[in-house]
């Protein structure tokens, strides 16, 4: 595996000499990898003839300091993860080549903007959208392979190839689960024994709501229960549950069995906020 640390490293000594009807696949990540970036990794291999992964734990898109500051760092385990999984290159950038000056710009994803993710991190899809537009930008993949855990971020990401016309195709690689259920994320490794335990609420509340929906029981009945559930039986601090469209992230009232739709959740442990999602309506 070749590592390189800049744009013009990886333009003029690998992509041009890649260019010869050769495809690249690029997986973004903020490093701290487990086995659901290895199975972005996996399907970029199986669909690319070249795999780039690049390592940036982005500074614009964090509206919490504390969670840049805690977010884990884990570079030399995940070179190796990288190397054992075929990697072709790791662009490990450093902040400065990345922003060498604080960008003016200011992205706006509209509705998506004042809902879940958008409503209660603002500023983040900004900082999203910033970075992901200069990784594609340097590493001109043909396509770019996005977890379906950060749903909304797919959703955002499409919005963004489509207004700025990337030349790009998005592919979307379903959640990787412990387990036990719980979606992985790095974010994971912040939990202490009892937070990862009480965690689980998160994929039960989703299973139990889509169960639950599935059999007829009214959509603003199921949340009210789950809500109570997470006061009454956990230490999870649920920040929201909602029934969305998968890709605009209108919010239903209702469940309509004939309209795409997936339930979405956001929970604290303690300080740290995990999401996740499941499809109801695929
Ligand atoms: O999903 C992530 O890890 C990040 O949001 C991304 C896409 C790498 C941009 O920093």
């Amino acid at each position: 595996m070749q590592v390189f640390h800049t744009g013009t490293e990886w333009q003029t000594n690998w992509l041009k000499s890649l260019q010869s009807g050769k495809t690249i696949g690029f997986v973004p990540t903020m490093g701290a990898l487990h086995q659901g970036h290895l199975d972005l990794v996996k399907n970029s291999k199986k669909e690319c003839d070249i795999t780039v992964v690049s390592i940036f734990v982005n500074p614009t898109q964090f509206n919490n300091p504390e969670d840049f500051a805690k977010y884990p760092i884990t570079l030399e385990q995940d070179l190796k993860k990288l190397e054992d999984e075929g990697t072709d290159f790791a662009f490990l950038p450093e902040t400065l080549s990345i922003y060498p000056e604080k960008p003016v710009l200011t992205l706006n994803f509209g509705e998506l903007e004042h809902v879940l993710e958008g409503e209660f991190r603002p500023g983040h899809f900004n900082g999203v959208g910033i970075v992901v537009s200069k990784l594609f930008h340097t590493i001109k993949p043909d396509k770019a392979f996005f977890g379906q855990k950060d749903l909304q971020q797919v959703a955002v990401i499409k919005r963004l190839v489509r207004d700025l016309s990337f030349n790009l195709e998005l592919v979307v690689v379903p959640t990787r689960r412990e387990v036990d259920g719980l979606a992985m994320s790095s974010r994971n490794l912040r939990l202490n024994p009892v937070e990862r335990a009480q965690a689980l609420i998160l994929y039960w509340s989703l299973t139990k709501a889509k169960d639950e929906l599935l059999a007829g029981k009214p959509w603003l009945d199921v949340r009210n229960q789950i809500r109570q559930d997470f006061k009454e039986t956990s230490l999870a601090r649920l920040e929201y549950f909602e029934l969305v469209h998968p890709e605009h992230f209108t919010r239903f009232e209702a469940f309509e069995p004939d309209q795409k739709s997936s339930i979405c959740v956001a929970a604290y442990l303690g300080s740290v906020r995990l999401i996740d999602n499941l499809p109801i309506i695929p």
